[in-house]
């Protein structure tokens, strides 16, 4: 008799602390997706409804992160919701439809292993995703990125899509690692532009409600591991800010107020980087509309967010501005040379690393792009190097870059793979030895920019 009583207590114990807040929240979902109607569209047996215009919802088992996104754009024949639902009730909504459409009920959909291989994919982006995944999985996640890498040299579908495949790898590694956002952080690479760390806080933050996220922000990239080199601390709290921006699907003035209270300043400003660049993502790579950008002013937000969030908002403001101008790297050069005094610079260095990233890591081609940047052109040459060097984890095409560009800009591209390799080391004779690379000539500009 008291056994069973004993019993039931514990079951009711058991099922209030794990699934009060989930089932909360899918109920909750549950209202809205009668209540905006979804059901008159799609087939939900959840929902019982049965509508046909759209797809039907247990079949297709859509994640969280794609009905959030479909809710919150539309397309393809569905309004989208941005405008009639809250940020709130699109999360519940998307919750309720995962949920209910997985046997297992989790709202958000982690990586799940499969044994699809690389060599099953032929032009299908989502099995590369899929197969990349499983090796971080099953291997590890520095095999699943250098793997990613050597296939970006061959495979134009991999390479165009490399960071979101990254992304997902970073998905696989916290699920690897049982959900320890640390521990997965220090176990990848930096292969196209890092899109694995982005890709392990994309998941950290997963579901967690807003009044935790300050202090997770603050304690997240605090471990040895990551402690370790700046550049690995630089991935981790730049990460973040791309988390922040995804986790509160792009509210901007949020994200920066979580950036700002982390420790140290060198801190806070790298991860409003990661939070500007995430805002300035062009429409179909975000996960929901972001109102921090317009149309008529493509230098907007930085003309007007606080002056400590200048920097690194005009580092990153190229990105908002070439898509517009469908990657008129001419008529950017305009919008750069209207930005507010003292950051015209600025913007210019942002030029430089777009045509980086636009020119796949060609330096004749940066050097090319450069000279449209006229008197502006060292800056270009600089963020060139400085993503060069940054995208490699080391300085080989970066050299090649700055020994095509023009004499005149030369130490000033040397000093910016110095700033880049003297973050890869945290003792001073380890920066200076980064150096060693760089032709004697300019090794004292990479000793100045690796601070040796
Ligand atoms: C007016 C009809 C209509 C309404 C209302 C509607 N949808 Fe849709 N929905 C569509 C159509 C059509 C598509 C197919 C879009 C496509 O093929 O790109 C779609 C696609 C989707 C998808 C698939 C996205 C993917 O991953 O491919 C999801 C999830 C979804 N809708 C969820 C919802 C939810 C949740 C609601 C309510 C908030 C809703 N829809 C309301 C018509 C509708």
């Amino acid at each position: 008799m008291r056994k069973t009583a004993f019993a039931l207590l514990a079951a009711a114990v058991l099922m209030a602390g794990c699934g009060s807040g989930k089932s909360a929240r899918t109920a909750a979902g549950a209202k809205v997706f009668a209540s905006a109607d979804c059901g008159g569209c799609h087939a939900l047996s959840a929902a019982k409804s049965s509508g046909q215009t759209g797809p039907n919802l247990d079949q297709l088992k859509p994640s969280y992160d794609s009905v959030v996104r479909q809710v919150s754009n539309g397309g393809g024949g569905m309004p989208s919701f941005a405008g009639k639902l809250s940020t709130g009730q699109i999360r519940d909504v998307a919750s309720f439809v995962a949920a209910s459409t997985k046997n297992n009920s989790a709202a958000l959909t982690a990586f799940k292993p499969n044994h699809v291989k690389l060599s099953d994919c032929h032009s299908d982006y989502a099995c590369y995703k899929q197969a990349f995944g499983n090796i971080a999985y099953y291997e590890n996640p520095e095999a699943a990125l250098a793997k990613l890498s050597s296939y970006m040299k061959t495979n134009p579908m991999v390479n165009s899509g490399c960071h979101q495949i990254a992304h997902e790898i970073g998905h696989a590694g916290y699920v690897r690692y049982h959900d320890n956002a640390a521990q997965a952080l220090a176990n990848g690479s930096m292969t196209c532009w890092s899109g694995y760390y982005h890709g392990v806080i994309e998941r950290a933050f997963g579901g967690v409600p807003r009044s935790k996220v300050a202090s997770i922000a603050r304690s997240l990239c605090t471990g040895k591991e990551i402690n370790k080199t700046y550049f690995l601390l630089y991935q981790c709290v730049h990460g973040l800010g791309h988390g922040l921006m995804i986790y509160s699907l792009n509210d901007l003035p949020y994200s920066l107020k979580v950036c700002d209270h982390l420790a140290t300043a060198w801190d806070r400003t790298s991860c409003t980087g990661g939070v500007f660049m995430q805002n300035f993502l062009p429409g179909p790579m975000q996960i929901a509309p972001t109102k921090w950008v317009s149309k008529k002013d493509l230098l907007y937000p930085c003309d007007k967010v606080a002056a400590g969030d200048k920097l690194y908002c005009y580092l990153m403001v190229t990105s908002r501005v070439l898509p517009v101008v469908h990657y008129d790297f001419r008529k950017a050069a305009t919008w750069c040379r209207k930005a507010e005094t003292g950051w015209v610079g600025t913007c210019f260095q942002s030029f430089g690393r777009d045509a980086s990233g636009y020119s796949v890591q060609n330096p004749r081609k940066i050097v090319q792009l450069c000279r449209l940047a006229g008197s502006m052109e060292r800056e270009c040459i600089y963020g060139g190097s400085r993503d060069l060097t940054s995208n490699d984890a080391g300085p080989a095409r970066a050299i090649k870059m700055c020994l095509l560009a023009p004499a005149a800009t030369r130490s000033y591209c040397f000093n910016g793979i110095g700033t880049i390799l003297g973050s890869f080391a945290n003792e001073a004779a380890a920066r200076r030895a980064r150096c060693n690379a760089v032709p004697a000539a300019y090794r004292r500009d990479c000793y100045r920019g690796a601070r040796a």
